[in-house]
């Protein structure tokens, strides 16, 4: 299979990058691991997507996305994502895609607001943006003929010349991408999909902590795939942890979104105190990292479980109006929320690191691009302002599309080499699960004790030595055992996770999402 270009992901980033590069001509295949082609974390997104306020600017947008990032943002990033929001989210998604972004009764679009922001410049679908988005974008894809759609295909490795083909003076030049093997999961066997291009869209990596806001798919693949290829990974330790999901034994923390504090939620400890006003001077809207630590305090302080977010004082009617789906989702648990208080904690929710791009998406390996969660531009600093994923997804699709429109001449010809079939190890045996189940839980615990929302040197210290010896019985699983989609993404997890330790160990300044005690 060969193609100009391989995206591995579909989410708002992979699936926006294929549509514009297929408009401009470009031969595309799309693989996706899952069976279903919606499943990813733009699914499930719910706040919604920076537009433009009153009395907005791109000025002020940057200046609100660097505050929340702690004041370590990449300039050229935030001027690009600022400069450009408004006029791509209005062509892409609401001229070409037709998304409907919910509307007040004036037929104006409904702007809301959430944590950081200084003023109401949050275009939402109701609570399910992100959904409403992803639709209409498979839609799209459905519809052009030069989008080849891989489903239930897991990328397992980048392919490069210097490790896959037999040219052993090639090490002396810059690495370079040529395609993807990937394990077709219906007949179990490795396919080489070589591309002129690659563009990694993986997303997040949230299944690699305990409580985590993230679809199952997020396990860090693209982070670990990168890195074993020579990718430089920066920023890993800046890991998000959004304040509000639900607590309750079966809910697996259900994101609350932050777009209920916006409208008027508060936040209440056990004894139904207020407290966030002992912490920062915006209360419940300060960013995310503040918001999660005094809730996490909270807790510590009071022995609880959880706290409360009492979204009743928004009104009834206008709850269940805005949030038809956590009220609904709610209700499931036997929570009223137009009624009662909601029981929340935290949960990782968002990665601000990951391969380090420049502003068209390029990384340190040739012919490889990164976009949306599993890039770092470094837009979001050292903690992500709210519904800047989507936005940095639409804006860097663009950008890539054109510069790869712009550049083909550069990139049509490849210098041919035979790159090398995979070799199976002939062993056939399948892992018993109950190895696998545990290494994850493992893997899981590890993380959010250690490499939580509160960190100090012991801890990380305690998580590397633990991360590395399971890294290695998962290594021994992966080279003897017969290839499946959970030993790949469980390799690919522990890795991340071993990534984002070592980096959290080496920062020793508190900044935004890292917080070390010590
Ligand atoms: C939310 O709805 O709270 C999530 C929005 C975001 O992470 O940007």
């Amino acid at each position: 299979m060969e193609y100009d270009v391989i995206v591995v992901g579909s989410g708002i980033s992979g699936g926006l990058v294929s549509i514009l590069l297929a408009n401009y001509g470009f031969s595309v295949c799309l693989l996706n691991k899952s069976e279903n082609i919606y499943e990813s974390n733009t699914y499930y997104a719910q706040g919604g997507i920076v537009y433009s306020g009153e009395n907005d600017s791109p000025e002020l947008l940057a200046k609100d996305i660097d505050i929340a990032g702690g004041g370590i943002c990449n300039p050229e990033a935030v001027k690009v994502v600022s400069e450009n929001a408004y006029r791509l989210v209005k062509e892409i998604l609401i001229e070409k895609l037709g998304v409907e972004f919910s509307k007040n009764p004036e037929g104006l679009f409904d702007l809301t607001e959430e944590g950081a922001h200084s003023t109401r410049r949050i275009l939402h679908v109701d609570d399910t943006t992100g959904k409403s988005i992803e639709e209409k974008i498979i839609e799209k894809i459905k519809s052009i003929k030069n989008i080849n759609v891989l489903n239930n295909f897991t990328a397992i490795d980048i392919i490069t010349i210097d490790h896959h083909t037999k040219h052993r003076l090639r090490m002396y030049k810059p690495i370079t991408a040529l395609g993807i093997y990937a394990l077709n999961n219906k007949t179990k066997k490795v396919e080489k999909i070589e591309a002129k291009i690659v563009i990694l869209a993986t997303g997040g990596m949230g299944q690699i902590y305990l409580h985590t806001t993230n679809t199952t798919v997020a396990t860090g693949d693209g982070y670990a795939m990168s890195a074993r290829a020579g990718c430089r990974l920066v920023n890993m330790e800046y890991t998000q942890f959004h304040p509000t999901t639900l607590y309750h034994p079966g809910a697996n923390n259900f994101l609350i979104s932050e777009a209920v504090r916006g409208e008027g939620a508060i936040i209440l400890n056990i004894k139904g105190e207020e407290f966030m006003h002992k912490y920062h001077p915006l209360k419940e809207l300060a960013p995310r990292d503040i918001v999660t630590r005094s809730i996490l305090n909270e807790m510590l302080e009071n022995g609880e479980k959880f706290v409360y977010l009492d979204a009743t004082r928004i009104g009834k009617d206008k709850v269940k109006q805005r949030f038809p789906n956590i009220y609904k989702k709610c209700l499931e648990y036997g929570i009223d929320i137009s009624v009662e208080p909601i029981p929340i904690v935290p949960a990782f929710h968002f990665s601000c690191g990951g391969i380090l791009t420049d502003s068209f998406g390029k990384t340190n390996i040739e012919r490889l691009f990164a976009i949306g969660e599993v890039a770092c531009t470094g837009l979001h600093g050292a903690n992500r302002l709210a519904s800047t994923s989507l936005l940095e997804g639409v804006v860097f699709a663009k950008r890539i599309a054109d510069f790869l429109k712009e550049n083909f001449d550069f990139y049509k010809t490849i210098e041919k080499y035979e790159v090398a079939d995979w070799i199976d190890t002939g062993i056939i045996e399948t892992i018993d699960p109950a190895l696998t189940n545990q290494d994850w839980n493992l893997l899981k615990n590890i993380m959010w004790n250690y490499v939580g929302a509160i960190r100090s040197k012991k801890r990380l210290r305690r998580a590397i030595i633990d991360l590395n010896n399971l890294k290695e019985d998962i290594e021994n699983f992966y080279r003897d055992a017969k290839l499946s989609r959970n030993i790949i993404e469980l390799r690919n997890a522990v890795q991340t996770g071993l990534i984002v330790a070592q980096q959290a160990l080496a920062n020793r300044e508190s900044i935004g999402a890292h917080y070390r005690i010590d």
